[in-house]
């Protein structure tokens, strides 16, 4: 199974100080160094993390794949046309949201989806749909011709007690195979961690999962011992 890092939250502490640290490129480099198998930055409408700039820059300075996440809208198909990242993820996006919350409805946008997909398809962009573990919505996902999805993990992250977890997990294991069945290629992502991403890995094809706020969690505090001692050194 491969592992996609998002490195948004990179580019988060960058801008809320409005700093040009730390870089996401960097970042985006040190994953490639360290098995990282693809790259995913989320180009929000609200351009709350990720940064057009940061786009290019990245395109250049990576050889593993970039996965671009974003809207459906006029603008975005835009930005994807003229970067071509090797996959693009369509997801649904609210002003308001923290993060990503629930998956596309498919079913209400098929020609959409359709027209977006033949353009990204011209250029070369293999086209993914986050969606929740739904059957209609795989369904309507195999109706839109795109090559894959991106099962949401959310919903199973953060279920409150274990019945409720397990519920979820069947959900997703039952998504992913009816999604295979139609031969999509099925990834998945959204609230995973060291913990639970354990019983996530045993669902048998599943090609990516998509990993970003808790590993960029678990690298402040890996690399903080080190950055106090760095700034210890240069005030002795
Ligand atoms: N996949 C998709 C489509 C997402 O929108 C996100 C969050 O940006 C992720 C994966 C990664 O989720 P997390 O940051 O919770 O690991």
């Amino acid at each position: 199974m491969k592992l996609g890092v998002n490195i948004d939250h990179v580019a988060t502490l960058r801008q809320v100080r409005g700093t040009c640290y730390p870089d996401p490129v960097q970042a985006a480099l040190m994953v490639e160094q360290a098995g990282g198998d693809s790259i995913t930055v989320h180009l929000r409408e609200d351009r709350r993390h990720i940064q057009d700039h940061d786009l290019p820059r990245l395109k250049s300075a990576i050889k593993i794949p970039i996965n671009l996440e974003m809207a459906l809208t006029e603008e975005m198909l835009a930005i994807a046309e003229q970067l071509k990242p090797q996959y693009v993820c369509l997801v649904p996006e609210k002003r308001q949201e923290l993060t990503t919350e629930g998956g596309l409805n498919v079913l209400e946008n098929i020609p959409a989806i359709q027209q977006a997909n033949q353009r990204l398809k011209k250029v070369g962009i293999e086209l993914a749909l986050f969606i929740d573990p739904d059957f209609a919505q795989i369904e309507a996902a195999h109706r839109c011709g795109v090559p894959a999805i991106e099962i949401h993990t959310g919903a199973y992250a953060e279920s409150e007690n274990e019945a409720e977890q397990l519920k979820e997990y069947d959900r997703i294991k039952a998504a992913v195979s009816f999604a295979l069945s139609k031969a999509l290629i099925v990834n998945a992502g959204h609230g995973l961690h060291y913990e639970n991403v354990q019983k996530i890995v045993q669902i048998p094809g599943l090609d990516t999962l998509n990993i970003g706020h808790s590993i960029i969690a678990q690298a402040v505090l890996d690399g903080l011992e080190n950055a106090v001692r760095k700034m210890k050194s240069l005030l002795s």
